[in-house]
């Protein structure tokens, strides 16, 4: 039987790359986005479903209606946005939101769906080496490099919680072209077929639960 694979944030950017690559690689593949729509896949093994990490009912559809008859080998939380990022102080609403989608709707989702997942899961947060607390040497993007800290202690949380039952990881996939900021698109190093294709090889590894993985250099980072 084929294994199944749950991408949030897949209408775009890292998402969509490994929507397209966990399906060539014979995988089902459920994408989540706010439209429910992803017009980039068309494929029998692919569903879209919407959500709305910010929103607890949209969550609570995802989880009690459109995945209802999934058991998920893998959840990827890849949604994320970077609303400050490369700005130099914090701004009360972009750090709010930076946080309701982050860390809380990321929190919020996978606790409404760990009840669906498979024995011996992976769990997989796309975090950031900005999110580094130890490699941290700027003072920018404050809200972005917080939410994606908070996100990684949720990774230690989950890896210790879920021990011998799922393995959990935080991941850096790079600096890629995508639209999250403006900048990334004409300066950002890798693609984001090149940053799916890294993640997927650390994904599909026998990986160590509770770990912070730069998936650019297959090695580990640190907290
Ligand atoms: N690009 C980089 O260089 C880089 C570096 C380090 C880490 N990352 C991380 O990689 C992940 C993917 O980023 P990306 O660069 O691929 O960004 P992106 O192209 O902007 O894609 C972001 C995805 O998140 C979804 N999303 C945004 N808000 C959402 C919400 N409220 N509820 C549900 N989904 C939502 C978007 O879907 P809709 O808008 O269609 O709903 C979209 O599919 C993020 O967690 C980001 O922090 C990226």
């Amino acid at each position: 039987m084929k294994k199944c694979v749950l991408i949030t944030g897949a209408s775009k950017g890292i998402g969509l790359a490994l929507s397209k690559l966990f399906l060539e690689n014979n995988y089902k593949v459920i994408g989540t986005c706010r439209s429910g729509r992803v017009d980039q896949i068309s494929h029998p093994d692919f569903t879209a479903i919407e959500l709305d990490v910010t929103c607890f009912e949209s969550i609570e559809r995802a989880a009690t209606v459109h995945l209802k008859e999934h058991k998920i080998d893998i959840l990827i939380n890849n949604a994320g946005v970077g609303l400050d990022l490369n700005t130099r102080k914090p701004e009360k609403e972009s750090f709010k939101q930076t946080f309701d989608v982050n860390v809380t709707g990321t929190v919020f989702f996978t606790e409404a769906v760990i009840d669906s997942l498979n024995k011996q899961a992976k769990i997989v947060n796309v975090s950031s080496h900005m999110g580094s607390v130890d490699g941290c040497k700027s003072s920018d993007s404050v809200a972005y490099r917080m939410s994606k800290s908070a996100l990684n202690m949720y990774t230690k949380i989950l890896s210790n919680r879920l021990k011998g039952k799922a393995t959990v990881a935080s991941i850096h996939p790079g600096w890629v072209r995508t639209t999250i900021t403006e900048g990334n698109v004409a300066m950002a190093s890798l693609s984001p077929e090149t940053s799916a294709r890294n993640i997927y090889e650390f994904i599909t590894s026998e990986f160590e639960t509770g770990i912070f993985w730069n998936t650019t250099t297959q090695s580990r980072l640190n907290w």
